[in-house]
C-alpha cells in the first residue's frame, strides 16, 4: 500500500511518535511505502509531500511539534478544497490517509469519508482531551503535568507575597487541563467552560481560605471559561473553523478578584508553552500505540476510523461518533476538585 499521513489543528507533544509509529509499523509489518503531507489540510490541497522512510523518522520519539507542521486549513473554506485533496491523493498513488488531529482535522476527515469516500483513519491529537469515543488523546498528559509544574512554581511567589494568583490555561470548550492540572498543582478555585463563573462564589472562597490565616491562593481558569451571561463579541477574531481567538480572561478575573478581595492579584497566561517541547512518558507510549493501530487499520481497510483508548486497551470508534459532539469534562472529577476551594 501507499498511505500518506498528515497532522492538523494545534500541534501536540507526541505527533513526532505518531508518525514514527506509523512508518515503522507500515514499512515493517506490511511493506507499505509512507508519504507526509505538510502543514495539514493544506498539505494535500496544495499537493505539498515528502517521503517518510524509517531513517528520516527515528530519534523523533522525544521531539515535541511535529515534522510535517501544520495548519488550520479548512478544506471546506477553498475553492475546490475536497476535489483537489483527491486528485493530489491520486496523483501521489495514495490509497489511504492517516490525520492525527482534534475536532476540526476529524471534522474534515469525517466529512471527506463520507460526503467523497476518502479512505481516512484518524488519530485523536489534542491538548485539550475533548475529542468523544476516547479515554485520552494524547498531549493532554504532557499539558497537565506543565501545568502542574508551573502551579508549584506559582504557589512559591504567590506565598512570598500574600497575592492571589491567578493561572490562565488552554481549554477552549472543556477543562480537561485546568481540571486535572489544578488538582495535581493544589489549585484554590478551578473555573472551566461547563461551568459559568460566579464571581461571588470565587470570592467567597478566597475570602474564607485567607480568613482561616491563608494569605495567597491560586486560581486556574480554562481559557474558555465564560463568565455568567456573557456573550461573544461579534468582532472575535475567528480561524477558518470559526473558533474565536481565545485568551484574556485570567486578566479580566484578576483584576475582579483584586477589586473585590482587596488582595493583591496577578494573573499568569501559559499559553503555548502548554504545547511545546518533549511529550512525557505516557504521551510517547499512548502515541506510539495509537501510530501502530492507525497503520493497521489501515492494512485491514478499516477506513472511517479513530483509533481509542478506553480504560487500558486500544480499539477503534466510528470519526462521526469522535465529532459529533465534544467530550467535556467529567463533572464528577469537578466535584472532587471543588472539595479543594477556599
Ligand atoms: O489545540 C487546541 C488549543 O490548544 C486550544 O486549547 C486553544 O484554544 C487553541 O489550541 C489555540 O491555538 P492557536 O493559538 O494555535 O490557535
Amino acid at each position: 500500500m501507499r498511505i500518506g499521513i498528515l497532522t492538523g489543528g494545534g500541534d501536540c507533544p507526541g505527533t513526532n511518535a505518531v508518525i514514527r509509529a506509523i512508518v515503522r509499523r507500515s514499512i515493517k509489518e506490511y511493506s507499505s511505502e509512507v508519504v507526509g503531507f505538510l502543514e495539514g489540510w493544506r498539505g494535500p490541497i496544495q499537493n505539498i509531500v515528502m517521503p517518510l522512510t524509517m531513517n528520516a523518522t527515528g530519534g523523533l520519539i522525544h521531539r515535541g511539534g511535529t515534522i510535517l507542521r501544520t495548519s488550520r486549513t479548512n478544506p471546506f473554506k477553498v475553492e475546490r478544497g475536497p476535489e483537489r485533496v483527491l486528485e493530489n491523493m491520486e496523483k501521489n498513488r495514495l490509497d489511504a490517509l492517516i490525520a492525527a488531529g482534534g475536532e476540526d482535522t476529524c471534522g474534515v476527515a469525517n466529512r471527506l469519508h463520507l460526503e467523497y469516500n476518502l479512505n481516512v483513519v484518524c488519530v485523536p491529537q489534542t491538548i485539550d482531551n475533548d475529542l468523544n469515543g476516547t479515554d485520552f488523546t494524547y498531549g493532554f498528559d504532557t499539558s497537565v503535568n506543565i501545568v502542574a509544574e508551573a502551579l508549584d512554581r506559582l504557589h512559591t511567589t504567590a506565598e512570598s507575597h500574600n497575592r492571589v494568583l491567578v493561572c490562565e490555561v488552554m481549554g477552549r470548550h472543556a477543562g480537561w487541563i485546568a481540571c486535572y492540572g489544578g488538582i495535581a498543582g493544589g489549585a484554590d478555585f478551578i473555573l472551566v467552560p461547563e461551568k459559568p463563573i460566579n464571581v461571588a462564589e470565587v470570592v467567597g472562597a478566597i475570602k474564607q481560605r485567607h480568613a482561616r490565616g491563608r494569605d495567597f491562593s491560586i486560581v486556574v481558569v480554562a481559557e474558555g471559561s465564560k463568565f455568567e451571561n456573557e456573550e461573544v463579541s461579534p468582532d472575535a477574531v475567528r480561524d477558518a473553523f470559526g473558533h474565536e481567538r481565545l485568551g484574556g480572561i485570567g486578566d479580566r478575573l484578576a483584576k475582579i478578584i483584586e477589586k473585590e478581595t482587596g488582595f493583591e492579584t496577578r494573573a499568569t497566561i501559559l499559553g503555548h508553552i502548554q504545547r511545546g517541547g518533549s511529550p512525557t512518558a505516557f504521551d510517547r507510549v499512548l502515541a506510539t500505540r495509537f501510530g501502530v493501530l492507525a497503520s493497521d487499520l489501515v492494512h485491514q481497510k478499516k477506513f472511517g476510523r479513530m483509533v481509542a483508548l478506553q480504560g487500558t486497551k486500544l480499539t477503534d470508534v466510528p470519526i462521526s461518533e469522535a465529532v459529533d459532539k465534544l467530550k467535556t469534562l467529567d463533572m464528577d472529577l469537578y466535584k472532587t476538585a471543588e472539595v479543594f476551594f477556599g
